[in-house]
C-alpha cells in the first residue's frame, strides 16, 4: 500500500497566519482573548481554539451591542478580514485588535480605497453574502456588486465614466477571464485588477491529478467547508472511490484493501495535526510503503 499526497493541500497563506496569531496570542493568560467568526472553516480547529482559551463572537452581536467585549480585550480578526463598520466599533470599545486578514484581501481593499480616491466608480464580482466581499466593500463609497458575468451583462455601464474592476481572492480563473475579454471589448474604460489568490485553484489542480494518479481519494475536510466540499467534487469527477472524511475517528477503514495507492488531500482549511492523524491510523493498520 501507498500513500500519495496532493503537491499543494491544506492550510493556505493566510490561513496559516491566522492560526499563528491565535497560538501566539494564547499565551497571554492574564488577559480576555476573542477571535471574530470562524478562524477557519473546521469544527476541530475552533474546538481547539477554544480549548486554549478563545471566546468565539461574530460580527451580529458587535453590531448589535450584544457582544461580551469590553476595554483592554484582545480580538483577532480572522483570514477573510470584516468589515470598516465592525473595526470602528470595535476601537470604540478600546479592544487591542489583532488583524490577521490575509495580506490578498487587503490588497484588494488598497486598490479599492486608491481608485475611489481617484475618481473611478468600483465594479467588484464576487458574492456579496462572502465576509471577504462584505468586508472589502465596506472600505468603498459606492460599489457595484455582480455575483457573474451575466449579472453584469444586465447592468449597461456608462462609457463617459472610469471604472475599476475588482474581484473576489477566490473567483474562479476562468470565469474572471471571460468578464475581462468582455468588459476589454464593450468598455474599455474600464480597469480591470487581476487580484485573484492561487491558492484554492492550486489546490484543486493537484486534487485533480491526484485522484488519476491512485486507487482511492481521501479528501479531508469539515462538512461545512465550501473548498474542501469543492476538492471532492474535483476528486469524484476523476475518480468515483472519493470520500470526505473529517478526521481519524471517522475514518472507516474498511474501504481500504492492500495494495492500493491511497491519494490524501485536504482544503485550505484543514490544519496538518488532522492530516497526520488520518495517516497514521492508515499506516498503524496497513503495510504501507515509506
Ligand atoms: Fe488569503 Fe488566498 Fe487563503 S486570499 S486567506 S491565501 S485563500
Amino acid at each position: 500500500m501507498e500513500i500519495i499526497r496532493a503537491e499543494k493541500m491544506g492550510f493556505c497563506f493566510g490561513v496559516k497566519k491566522a492560526v499563528e496569531a491565535c497560538y501566539e496570542l494564547s499565551k497571554e493568560k492574564e488577559i480576555r482573548k476573542f477571535i471574530l467568526g470562524m478562524v477557519v472553516h473546521n469544527k476541530d480547529v475552533v474546538k481547539e481554539m477554544e480549548r486554549i482559551g478563545f471566546i468565539i463572537i461574530n460580527e451580529e452581536d458587535i453590531l448589535s451591542g450584544k457582544d461580551p467585549l469590553e476595554k483592554g480585550d484582545s480580538i483577532i480578526i480572522r483570514a477573510h478580514g470584516t468589515t470598516n463598520k465592525v473595526i470602528e466599533l470595535l476601537k470604540l470599545k478600546e479592544v487591542v485588535i489583532i488583524d490577521a486578514t490575509c495580506i490578498f484581501v487587503d490588497k484588494i481593499k488598497e486598490i479599492l480605497i486608491e481608485r475611489e480616491s481617484l475618481g473611478d466608480e468600483i465594479i467588484f464580482i464576487g458574492d456579496k453574502e462572502h465576509p471577504e466581499v462584505k468586508g472589502i466593500v465596506s472600505f468603498g463609497r459606492k460599489i457595484n456588486i455582480f455575483k457573474s458575468l451575466s449579472e453584469l451583462k444586465e447592468n449597461s455601464l456608462d462609457l463617459s465614466k472610469k471604472y475599476s474592476v475588482l474581484t473576489q481572492t477566490t473567483l474562479n480563473k476562468r470565469k474572471f477571464v471571460e468578464i475581462k475579454e468582455y468588459l476589454q471589448k464593450y468598455y474599455p474604460n474600464a480597469k480591470i485588477f487581476d487580484r485573484i489568490c492561487g491558492a484554492t485553484s492550486e489546490r484543486q489542480e493537484a486534487t485533480r491529478k491526484l485522484s488519476r494518479a491512485c486507487d482511492i481519494v481521501i479528501v479531508i475536510g469539515d462538512l461545512k467547508s465550501s473548498n474542501s466540499k469543492k476538492l471532492l467534487e474535483v476528486a469524484i469527477a476523476e475518480n468515483p472511490k472519493s470520500y470526505l472524511v473529517q478526521n481519524d475517528t471517522e475514518l472507516d477503514l474498511s474501504i481500504f484493501s492492500e495494495n492500493m495507492k491511497i491519494g490524501i488531500t485536504a482544503g485550505a482549511s484543514t490544519p496538518e495535526n488532522i492530516i497526520k492523524k488520518i495517516e497514521n491510523k492508515i499506516r498503524g493498520n496497513f503495510n504501507v510503503k515509506l
